[in-house]
């Protein structure tokens, strides 16, 4: 049996596609062969000792140590794009509260219950007038899967998109509309957006990207937008230049005390991909690519291995991680001859450090090969898949 253990409500629309013949999934399992989880974090948690996988139903790792799994050659999944268009909705329905005061206009009304209400809406009104999003000027931090949906979708609504990625990949800049004008430089967005939003990961590149100096070249009508993560914005810089009107309103979905009680913030309690679609996308996205990895060696959506398609024909398969150094495949295929095995498919792949060798051979001596194997200086794991394993 395979061993699943689960962190936080994962949609059943993902956990019914393990075949319960050959997996045991649950939250209490001891000693599991992957993880599966969304918010929970693993950064204090001791490492399972059979643990060969981790994945995460949705885009951000940040709860995962990564460097550490990567050291243990532990691949780290994620679900790209499978909650983008809820993030999107979201930011697109925020700049709308936001721009149009809809929010504070909405408390205020509340505010008349018992009064002459149709008579004092019109009386208030004056004070919420807003403005239009047609013909103002987004700004966009990151086109990745959800930057690149907020920026077709602000399109369409007539707003002018001016975006900076300096890595966007080829399949996202396809899918980019052409009206997007590209900013050489994140300060180049900043200084001429009426509203910007950030679609970034956190790393520790990000950490308080936007600070006291980026928040000076901010044009101070505009709104902000964090539906990220917290820490790539400093929350008490916002807070000070909203106090100094230097900013105008901060929407965010990663909300702190000093935020509820500052005045022009929208806070949201993380509702980005809080859609049923989105949970049920990402768990299906995150059970496939595990099932994926366990049952076939293929890996699709690491966030710190490479990406290693190779059909499986359900013979004998040697799926090794080791040290991207040389010499490693020389050493793996000469030990693989040693003891008489013809390898009949293999593929290399590396990111960074690591290097993800897979090897389909004839069957024999196979277990006296995959020992030899974990003894190559720089090989970190190796484990074998063998026909009828699932
Ligand atoms: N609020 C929520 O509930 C919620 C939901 C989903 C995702 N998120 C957050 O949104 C982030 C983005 O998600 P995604 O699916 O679009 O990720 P993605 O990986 O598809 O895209 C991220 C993009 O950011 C770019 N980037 C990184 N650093 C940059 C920088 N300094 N300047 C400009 N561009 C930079 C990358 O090149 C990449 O194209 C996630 O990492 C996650 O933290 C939040």
């Amino acid at each position: 049996m395979i061993k699943i253990q689960t962190f936080n409500k994962i949609s059943d629309k993902g956990l019914n596609l393990f075949p319960t013949q050959y997996y045991q999934v649950s939250s209490d399992c001891t000693d599991p062969d992957a993880i599966l989880l969304r918010s929970q974090s693993l950064h204090d948690m001791p490492l399972p000792n059979k643990l060969k996988a981790i994945a995460r139903a949705g885009a951000g790792v940040n709860n995962i140590p990564v460097d550490k799994m990567t050291e243990f050659g532990i691949p780290v999944f994620n679900t790209p794009g499978a909650n983008a268009n809820a993030v999107k909705e979201l930011v697109i329905a925020s700049l709308i509260l936001a721009n149009r005061n809809i929010c504070t206009g909405w408390h205020e009304a509340l505010s008349l219950k018992g009064q002459d209400v149709p008579t004092q809406v019109e009386t208030i009104k004056k004070q919420f007038t807003g403005t239009e999003l047609q013909g103002k000027k987004l700004g966009i931090i990151g086109l990745g899967a959800i930057g690149v949906k907020v920026a077709n979708a602000a399109c369409l609504l007539g707003l002018d998109v001016i975006a900076f990625d300096p890595h966007i990949t080829i399949k996202n800049a396809w899918q980019l509309s052409a009206k997007v004008e590209q900013a050489s430089s994140m300060n180049a967005v900043l200084g001429q957006a009426d509203f910007i939003t950030l679609h970034i990961p956190y790393t520790k590149h990000t950490h308080h990207l936007i600070d006291e100096n980026s928040l000076k070249q901010i044009n101070p009508h505009s709104i902000l937008l964090n539906f990220s993560r917290a820490d790539i914005i400093d929350s008490t810089a916002v807070i000070n230049a909203l106090n100094n009107n230097q900013l105008s309103q901060y929407v965010t979905d990663f909300p702190t005390n000093e935020l509820l009680n500052t005045a022009n913030t929208l806070c949201l309690p993380h509702l980005g991909a809080s859609t049923v679609e989105a949970e049920e996308n990402c768990a299906i996205m995150a059970v496939n690519t595990l099932r994926r990895f366990l049952e076939t060696g293929e890996i699709e959506n690491s966030v710190n291995f490479p990406t290693v398609n190779m059909p499986y024909q359900g013979g004998v398969r040697f799926c090794i991680v080791n040290r991207n150094i040389p010499n490693m495949l020389g050493q793996i295929s000469s030990t693989i001859a040693s003891k008489e095995l013809n390898i009949k498919d293999l593929i290399n792949r590396s990111k960074k450090d690591i290097a993800y060798t897979l090897i389909d051979v004839e069957d024999a001596n196979v277990d006296e090969a995959l020992s030899l194997l974990k003894q190559i200086d720089g090989v970190i794991n190796c484990r074998k898949l063998l026909p009828n394993d699932n």
